[in-house]
C-alpha cells in the first residue's frame, strides 16, 4: 500500500519537527480545544478506549489513553456517553475483524443521537487497505484513522482533525522513528508492560502480523532499562517484557546486545521483583537465554512457547522452522534446567492440509502444557496460506478442536491439582473481580490465583497454600 491515505496537508509553523516535542505540543493543542468545548458544554470531555487483540494491543492503548488524559479527556465506561471514542483494532483472526465492524455499526446511532461525538479507528486493521476502503464507503461517519506505524502521532491527528472537523486518515506503509518519552496510563498498579521491539520477520504462512507491524525494530537497551527504572521508583514489582519475537531482541541495534544478557540487565535492577516476557519463537530460543533464565532470581519460571501444530508437513507449510522432534527436544532442554518451569503455548487447528491433529495431541500429552490460547485458523488475505490448497472443511476443523480441547484440559488441571496444599509466593494484584471477598493474583509461574487474604497484602509478594483447583485457576488462602 502507498502512502495515499495521508491526507494530513496543513502545515503547522510553530510546531517543533522533532519528536516527542512535536506531539507535546499538539497534546496542548488538543488541550485547549477540550477546555473550550467543557466551558460550552459545562461538563468534563469523555474518551471510551476499546481495545481488540493481544497484549501488544493493550499496552499500545496505555499509551492512547495517557495522551487523551493529558488532553483533559475524563474516562468513560460505556461508549454510550463518551465525546471520542477510539478502537485499537486486531486483525490476526477474522472473527476480531467482524467485532469491530458490528460494533461501528451500532456506533452509527450514537452518532446520530450526538453529531459532536467523534470516532476513530487505529492498530493492525488499518494498515489493510481492503478495510481502508470499506470504512471510506459503508462508515463513513468515521472522523479519524490511523495504523499501526504512526500511533505516536495521534495528538497530531487528532488536532487536525478537531480544527478542521475533516474526516482524517494517514496510514504509513513504513515504519518510521521509534518516538519514546510520550505519556502513558497503566491499567495495573504493581505490574507493567513495556515494549522491547516491535514488528516481526518471521513470515508465519498464516500470519498478517508482519505486514501490519512491519519489520523487526528494537528498542535501545538504555531505554528500556530507564523505562523500567521509572516503573519500579513508581511502585511496579513486576514488569512483563513484550514483543512479537522477544528472542531475536537486539538485532540491528550498533551495540552488543541479545534478549539473553537484556534479561540479565533488567534483573539487576533494584525495586524490580518478577520479570516475565513473551513471545517467544522456538527456533530462535537459544541455550544462552535458557542460562539467562536459570540465573536470573527474579525471571519467572514460565515460558510462552508457542507451537502451532504438530505434524512436520504443516509446520513446514507454515514456515515455521523447526520439527515436532525439534520442539520436544527444546522444551525438555527448558525442564532439565529449569525444573519448576511452567510452558504455555499457542495451539492453531484446522490449517490448510491440517485433516488430522494426531502429532498436534502427541505434542500436548508430551509437554503437558500449564495453559494454552487455542485458535481455528482462520484465513487472511494477503498471506501465503490464504490461496494454498486443501483448506480443511469447517466440520472437520471442529472435530479436531474438540480433540485439542479434550486432550488439554485434563492435562492443565492435573497440573494445577499437584499445586493443591503447597504453599506458593504469590503477587497480589487487587481484589478479585468475580469475589471483592478474594484477593487475586499470579504465582511464579503465571498461574492464577483468587485466595482469602488481607488488603494489606495487595502490592506484595506473599505465601498462599494452593487449596482448591479449577482448569484454568487455582483457589487459596494466604499464610500469616
Ligand atoms: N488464524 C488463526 N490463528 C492465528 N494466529 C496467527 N495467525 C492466525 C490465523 N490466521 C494465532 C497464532 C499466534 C497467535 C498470536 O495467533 O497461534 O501464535
Ligand atoms: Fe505471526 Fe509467526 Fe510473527 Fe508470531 S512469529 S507474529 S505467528 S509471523
Amino acid at each position: 500500500m502507498n502512502d495515499i491515505y495521508n491526507n494530513i496537508t496543513a502545515v503547522y509553523g510553530d510546531a517543533p519537527p522533532e519528536e516527542p516535542a512535536r506531539q507535546l505540543y499538539f497534546i496542548e493543542k488538543c488541550r485547549s480545544i477540550v477546555e473550550k468545548e467543557e466551558k460550552r458544554l459545562g461538563r468534563k470531555l469523555k474518551k471510551c478506549v476499546c481495545t481488540f487483540g493481544c497484549q501488544m494491543n493493550a499496552h499500545d492503548s496505555e499509551k492512547i489513553e495517557g495522551m487523551l488524559e493529558e488532553m483533559g479527556f475524563a474516562d468513560s465506561k460505556s461508549e454510550e456517553n463518551a465525546d471520542f471514542i477510539i478502537y485499537n483494532t486486531c486483525c490476526v483472526r477474522e472473527n476480531a475483524e467482524n467485532k469491530v465492524y458490528g460494533n461501528l455499526g451500532m456506533l452509527k446511532h450514537l452518532k446520530k443521537s450526538n453529531p459532536e461525538l467523534k470516532i476513530a479507528l487505529c492498530g493492525c486493521m488499518m494498515q489493510q487497505e481492503s478495510v481502508i476502503n470499506t470504512i471510506k464507503e459503508k462508515y463513513s461517519y468515521v472522523d479519524l484513522v490511523f495504523g499501526t506505524h504512526n500511533l505516536y502521532k495521534l495528538p497530531e491527528l487528532l488536532f487536525s482533525c478537531l480544527s478542521t472537523g475533516k474526516n482524517t486518515f494517514e496510514i504509513l506503509q513504513e515504519h518510521g522513528k521509534i518516538v519514546e518519552d510520550l505519556p502513558s496510563v497503566r491499567h495495573f498498579r504493581y505490574k507493567a508492560s513495556v515494549n522491547i521491539m516491535y514488528g516481526c520477520d518471521n513470515f508465519c504462512s498464516y500470519c498478517i502480523v508482519p505486514y501490519v507491524r512491519g519489520r523487526e525494530r528494537s528498542r535501545r537497551p538504555e531505554d528500556i532499562l530507564n523505562e523500567i527504572k521509572a516503573l519500579a521508583d513508581d511502585g511496579v514489582l513486576e514488569v512483563c517484557l513484550l514483543g512479537q519475537n522477544v528472542n531475536s531482541y537486539g538485532k540491528g541495534l550498533d551495540c552488543d546486545i541479545n534478549f539473553a544478557k537484556l534479561l540479565r540487565m533488567v534483573n539487576d535492577i533494584p525495586k524490580i521483583r518478577r520479570i516475565r516476557f513473551m513471545t517467544s519463537h522456538p527456533k530462535d530460543l537459544s541455550d544462552e537465554l535458557i542460562f539467562a533464565m536459570r540465573d536470573c532470581e527474579k525471571v519467572c519460571p514460565h515460558i510462552h512457547l508457542p507451537f502451532q501444530a504438530g505434524n512436520n508437513d504443516i509446520l513446514k507449510k507454515m514456515n515455521r522452522k523447526y520439527t515436532k522432534e525439534d520442539y520436544i527436544a527444546l522444551t525438555d532442554k527448558l525442564k532439565s534446567h529449569i525444573p519448576e518451569i511452567a510452558i504455555t503455548t499457542d495451539i492453531m487447528v484446522g490449517f490448510p492440509g491440517e485433516y488430522d491433529v494426531e502429532d498436534t495431541l502427541d505434542i500436548i500429552r508430551r509437554v503437558r502444557f500449564s495453559g494454552a490460547f487455542t485458535f481455528i485458523y482462520s484465513k487472511r488475505t494477503g498471506t501465503p496460506a490464504a490461496v494454498m490448497e486443501n483448506q480443511v472443511e469447517p466440520a472437520v476443523v471442529k472435530k479436531n478442536f474438540n480433540r485439542v480441547l479434550e486432550t488439554l484440559n485434563p492435562i492443565i488441571y492435573e497440573i494445577n491439582k499437584e499445586k493443591t496444599g503447597k504453599t506458593y509466593k504469590v503477587l497480589a494484584e487487587d481484589y478479585s473481580d468475580h469475589d471483592p471477598g478474594l484477593l487475586t493474583g499470579r504465582l511464579e509461574d503465571n498461574t492464577l490465583i483468587h485466595f482469602k487474604g488481607s488488603g494489606n497484602s495487595i502490592g506484595k509478594i506473599t505465601n498462599v497454600k494452593v487449596t482448591d483447583c479449577k482448569t484454568f485457576y487455582v483457589l487459596g488462602e494466604e499464610e500469616v
